[in-house]
């Protein structure tokens, strides 16, 4: 079976390697010219453990790259796979869902079958149906829930496959199950349901872990200004099954492309259908106020932080990916330039640092920043002579650093440890100073 998958951005190249892993003969198709070509050569355009082995293995055997749709009219089933970003009012984006769309209108010859993997606010597919009406096509809403960093994994071991179908058609159901074998023998969960239900699980799953997120956030700045430790309350409210220890650890914020934005665009369906969301709107201030007041626990360390020079260690929104999106490390660094501090960044993940390299170097309104921030290719590098070293990442690699080696190397001794992720007591030893997210 020949299967196409239209948009080759994080979801779509998982989907379309993953794919050509089982077996099937598949097309990968994208807009981006520069893009299809770096994908024919084996070149992975992002940073995934494993993914550009599977794309050299794959890649001009049972799977091609191109910018031409009329490739489409050879397969079957479609995944679509394009981005649905947020538009200047927080609502959902469908531009490239009602492009790739209309496009393949153009070439559809036979029976097809078009899979939505790109998350779509609640009525999104029903739409496309009717836009799609007269056509031999039928459509199933099939959300992604991977993870960066993991995407492979998860890719290979999903908790659950949602399917939302039209309820009134048969067929999809068998194609899709061909398809999905792998998972099935495997006993994975799978909920057929209909198209409003499969949106909705998508952005209440989303939502409910950065509502987790900002619980335990909004929680951080009361155990701060009490004796209360927030790593304990966290670790003791997770032993409670019902409550779970995932997605529990107070830090400076989610970021990456989902969370935010979904928790934003539910915001926008709630208003919408003239409903108060009062929750969601919460989620999202508390996040989006987190980084501020760790800055401004910075700040009050030292009164003044102009000139004041900081090693910040992690850039990326979260370990092991080289994505920048709605970075809390990002903010954090934003918002100590702008008082003059100086910084000297570092990420394990070397496409980490030439992203943010890049990005405060060719982005205009981040250049004139420039000369008071450097990105280091090493962490020895970043720490030495600072004033104040600000973990940004949960990155369990930091665990490994020799602090008392460190010690003699910094100008003061402080450590602002934005995710709670190394041993406070340990530190406190060496007579470092210790700030935390609700942790002293
Ligand atoms: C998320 C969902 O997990 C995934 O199922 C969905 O498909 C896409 O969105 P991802 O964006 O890759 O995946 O990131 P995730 O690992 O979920 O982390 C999101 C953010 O939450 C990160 O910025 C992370 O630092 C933060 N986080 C996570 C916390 O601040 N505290 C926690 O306890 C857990």
């Amino acid at each position: 079976m020949k299967i196409s998958v239209i948009g080759t951005g994080y979801v779509g190249l998982i989907q379309a390697v993953g794919l050509a892993n089982f077996g099937f003969k598949v097309i990968g198709i994208d807009i981006d010219d520069s893009k299809v070509k770096m994908l024919n050569n084996g070149i992975c355009p992002l940073y995934e453990e494993g993914l550009e082995e599977l794309l050299k293995k794959h890649t001009g055997k049972n799977l091609e790259f191109t910018t031409s749709y009329e490739k489409i009219k050879d397969s079957e089933v479609i995944f679509l796979c394009v981005g649905t970003p947020q538009d200047n009012n927080g609502n959902t984006d469908l531009k490239y869902i009602f492009s790739a769309v209309d496009n393949l209108k153009k070439h559809i010859s036979g029976k097809k079958y078009l899979v939505v993997k790109s998350t779509v606010p609640i009525g999104t597919n029903q739409l496309l149906k009717e836009r799609l009406n007269g056509y031999n096509i039928e459509i199933i809403s099939n959300p992604e829930f991977l993870r960066e960093g993991m995407a492979l994994k998860d890719f290979l071991n999903p908790e659950r496959i949602i399917l939302g179908f039209d309820e009134n058609d048969l067929s999809s159901k068998e194609i899709l199950k061909y398809i999905y074998q792998y998972f099935i023998e495997k006993n994975i969960p799978l909920i057929l349901t209909n198209y409003e239900t499969a949106e909705m699980i998508k952005y209440a799953s989303n939502a409910f872990l950065a509502t987790k997120i900002s619980f335990i956030n909004e929680l951080s700045k009361l155990a701060d200004k009490t004796n209360a430790d927030i790593k304990t309350v966290s670790y003791a409210m997770g032993l409670d099954d019902r409550i779970g220890k995932k997605f529990l650890n107070a830090g400076i914020g989610y970021g990456g492309s989902c969370f935010p934005k979904d928790v934003k665009s539910l915001t926008k369906q709630f208003e919408s259908k003239g409903i108060d969301p009062k929750l969601m709107t919460a989620t999202d201030s508390v996040n989006e106020n987190q980084v501020k007041w760790f800055f401004e626990k910075i700040k009050n360390y030292y009164g003044d932080i102009s000139g004041k020079t900081f090693a910040v260690l992690g850039l990326a929104f979260k370990p092991d990916t080289d994505d920048l999106r709605e970075s809390a490390s990002i903010k954090l660094i934003d918002l100590l330039l702008k008082e003059d501090a100086i910084i000297k960044g570092f990420d394990n993940v070397k496409r980490a640092r030439e992203n943010a390299y890049n990005m405060y170097t060719l982005d205009k309104s981040k250049a004139f920043y420039g000369y008071n921030l450097y990105i280091l290719d090493s962490l020895v590098e970043a720490v030495t002579g600072v004033d104040g070293i600000i973990f940004a990442v949960e990155d369990t690699k930091f665990n490994t650093i020799d602090f008392e080696n460190i010690f003699n190397m910094v100008n003061e001794k402080v450590i602002f440890d934005g995710r709670n992720i190394i041993d406070n007591e340990k530190i406190k030893k060496i007579e470092f100073e210790y700030i935390g997210v609700g942790l002293r």
